[in-house]
């Protein structure tokens, strides 16, 4: 049976549209997906939106509408905008659906009936942005640390999660397991915070009435943080198919984006251990996208729509950008004007130029029928790096670095090109011109291959051109990427442009 991958984006707020930060950490998580199955894993890929709480209750009642009419539509923009990035999700998860429900109230029973869920009366400083209650020291000038906005204070009496209880086993699960929290910054910042101590936490509300309600006492809704997160468990099949949860749980990887690790890399982990459920394998924690070095926010005016960047260039060229040109982990300045000269250098340039000329080229020369390649060469030991490059960077989630080697692979073709002159050859009638032009022709086959998980339609677009049949999806790594195994005497087509340069 097929390896089970499971890769999650966070769900989004209902509250208001997708813009590039949420796009930022969908293309990885999509990466991530499309890369192992060209392994042969059976790939769960969940994406979805988060759509409880007050935040989202108090957006719709400022459009007057109900608070379910509001999720529906925002939840359908985020729907929209991932199918115009060509993301691969399995599902899209919204957790006011009713599987969602049930599976959260069962899970919400098991936790209260092991004995980890308490009644209590709770007095805080709360931030809606957030949905979440913060301590006087965590302010920032009295204000929310990461919304600069004022915090709310807030009694009620609530049900309260135990996660004091947790310390032990949780520094024992990080011990035993470090790559459970990436990169190395985030994991000793989450360590540190779980030393200092851990707090029970409130994790039901009575002020409000947007949500899911506690099995055992109705009155009580879920905290949405806290059903939110199970939303992971939910669409993988708990509470509906056991078999199926087990199939794919624990998750491979939560993508989270650095302002939650702590939701995810403490709270949760502690969640599922109080429900005798296994902890993710990792939490992989990225930086935020900022514009003119700012955080995107509404106030600012300074948030970017997924469609606008995808008008101008292409969903693969949006894809590129963020997997090539943005490193994941640190903070990373989004600029339209280095997008542009990213795109025109790596993509209209290197890769649109090698398999613009290579094709022209073989067309012309070889009357369109793919010569077959030589057994050696320059060109065999560059696609078995950019194979290992691309393998090793995959398995670090460091997408730049994997597809570097990619485009190394590009730039050894184009001076391979560039030592070889073919167009010499064909012209004073050498017999090395086909073998040469089958070198470069087997080279891109590979590029196709590699380069798919981050963007699928130039990679489809030229498997195509190259007479291959299937799709580079349906390929199997490793055999696929190995040099010679593309065949000869395919029907070339050379096409337009794949990536048409953009002018400043
Ligand atoms: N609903 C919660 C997540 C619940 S997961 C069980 C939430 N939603 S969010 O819409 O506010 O943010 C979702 C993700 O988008 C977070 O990981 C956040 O870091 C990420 N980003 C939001 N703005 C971003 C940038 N400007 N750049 C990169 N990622 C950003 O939190």
């Amino acid at each position: 049976m097929a390896t089970p991958f499971y890769v999650t984006t966070p769900i989004y707020y209902a509250n208001d549209a997708p813009h590039i930060g949420h796009a930022y950490p969908t293309v990885s998580a999509d990466a991530l997906a499309r890369w192992r199955r060209l392994w042969g894993d059976d790939v769960a890929f969940v994406t979805g939106t988060d759509e409880h709480g007050l935040k989202v209750q108090r957006a719709a009642e400022e459009q007057g509408v109900a608070p379910r009419q509001w999720a529906d539509r925002t939840s359908a923009r985020y729907r929209d905008a991932w199918r115009e990035l060509d993301i691969s999700n399995t599902d899209f998860i919204r957790t006011t659906e009713p599987r969602h429900y049930e599976a959260v109230q069962q899970f919400l029973q098991v936790v209260y009936d092991n004995g980890y869920i308490k009644l209590g009366t709770y007095e805080g400083l709360y931030c809606v942005a957030c949905e979440a209650y913060y301590t006087e020291d965590e302010l920032v000038d009295g204000k929310c640390p990461i919304h600069a906005r004022p915090v709310e204070l807030v009694t009620e009496e609530n049900y309260f999660f135990e996660l004091s209880r947790f310390e032990d086993v949780l520094l024992e699960h990080y011990t035993a397991h470090p790559e459970a929290i990436q990169p190395e910054s985030r994991r000793n910042e989450v360590l540190s915070f779980i030393r200092s101590g851990l707090r029970d936490f409130s994790m039901s509300r009575t002020s409000l009435t947007w949500g899911i309600p506690l099995p055992w006492d109705p009155a009580h809704v879920t905290y949405v943080w806290f059903e939110a997160l199970f939303n992971y468990c939910t669409a993988v099949g708990y509470g509906q198919d056991r078999a199926r949860f087990d199939h794919y749980w624990p998750a491979n990887y939560h993508l989270v984006g650095k302002d939650i690790v702590r939701f995810h890399a403490v709270y949760w982990p502690a969640m599922l251990f109080a429900a005798g459920e296994a902890p993710p394998r990792c939490v992989f924690a990225h930086g935020h996208l900022l514009v003119g070095g700012e955080k995107m926010s509404k106030t600012a005016f300074n948030q970017i729509a997924p469609a606008d960047l995808v008008a101008d260039f292409g969903s693969d060229g949006v894809r590129y950008h963020f997997l090539a040109d943005q490193r994941f982990g640190p903070d990373g300045d989004f600029s339209h004007e280095a997008m542009v000269v990213r795109y025109n250098a790596d993509l209209a340039n290197n890769f649109g130029n090698l398999a613009n000329r290579v094709l022209k080229m073989a067309t012309s020369y070889c009357d369109g029928v793919a010569p077959e390649a030589r057994a050696e060469g320059p060109l065999v030991d560059a696609v078995a790096s950019a194979v290992e490059g691309m393998t090793r960077g995959m398995e670090r989630v460091d997408f730049a670095g994997a597809l570097g080697a990619v485009w190394d692979l590009i730039r050894a073709a184009n001076s391979y090109i560039e030592a070889q002159e073919p167009w010499k050859l064909h012209k004073a009638g050498d017999p090395a011109t086909g073998p040469v032009l089958g070198d470069c022709l087997e080279a891109l086959r590979v590029v196709a291959l590699l380069a798919s998980p981050a963007i699928p339609r130039a990679s489809a677009a030229l498997w195509g051109r190259l007479g291959l049949p299937g799709r580079p999806e349906d390929q199997r790594l490793p055999d696929a990427a190995g040099w010679g195994h593309g065949p000869s005497g395919t029907s070339l087509e050379q096409g337009a442009p794949l990536f048409p340069r953009i002018e400043t």
